[in-house]
């Protein structure tokens, strides 16, 4: 029987840490670490909240550490799947941190991780299709194949020539 749709709203999740003495590296700056174990956590919450199953990471695109997260600061993370494939579901990632006493927040980092939902014995089961409902979901959503070929590619999963959207990207089909 075919899966109930469902939207990106039905997958969100929002975590919230306080970074304490143990999270941090001799600088008292958050553990970029860390900061990705958390990341994969909110992430695989919301792709089983899209796919009602256990899911396991199968990758995490380019994290970068532009600013640093200080000792006490407040980190917020905010996890909602962009589409769902087959057994695997693309989930955005963003990270806020904030000093609650100087009254500062700023976005630290955003990533996109797939996740692949299973059955008891670990073999890929199907998910549900994802509607996105505003046009920033629609733009997550379209970006997503795109994505998921680079990542295919990548990880020597697809040929280079099949990634079509990805082409696309690049070089315009219509100048042929
Ligand atoms: C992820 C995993 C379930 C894929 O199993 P598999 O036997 O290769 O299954 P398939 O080839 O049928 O692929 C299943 C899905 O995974 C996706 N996938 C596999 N490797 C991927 C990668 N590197 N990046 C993105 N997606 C990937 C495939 O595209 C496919 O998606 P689809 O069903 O939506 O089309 C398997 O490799 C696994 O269990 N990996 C370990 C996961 C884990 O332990 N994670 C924690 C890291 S320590």
């Amino acid at each position: 029987m075919a899966k109930q749709p469902k939207t990106s709203a039905d997958s969100r999740v929002t975590m919230t840490e306080l970074v304490l003495p143990n999270d941090t590296n001799t600088l008292n700056n958050l553990m970029g670490g860390r900061l990705m174990h958390w990341m994969d956590v909110v992430s695989a919450i919301a792709a089983q909240k899209h796919s009602n199953r256990i899911v396991v990471t199968a990758s995490a695109d380019n994290i970068s550490f532009k600013n640093p997260i200080q000792l006490g600061d407040v980190v917020t993370l905010e996890a909602k799947v962009t589409r769902g494939f087959n057994s695997s579901m693309e989930v955005y990632v963003e990270v806020y941190a904030e000093n609650i006493p100087s009254g500062t927040k700023f976005k630290s980092h955003s990533a996109f991780f797939t996740f692949v939902a299973v059955d008891q014995g670990g073999r890929p089961i199907d998910v549900p299709e994802l509607v996105p409902q505003t046009p920033e979901e629609q733009e997550l959503y379209d970006g997503a194949l795109r994505r998921r070929q680079l990542r295919l590619v990548l990880a020597k999963r697809m040929k280079a020539e099949d990634a079509t959207e990805l082409k696309n990207l690049f070089f315009d089909p219509t100048k042929k």
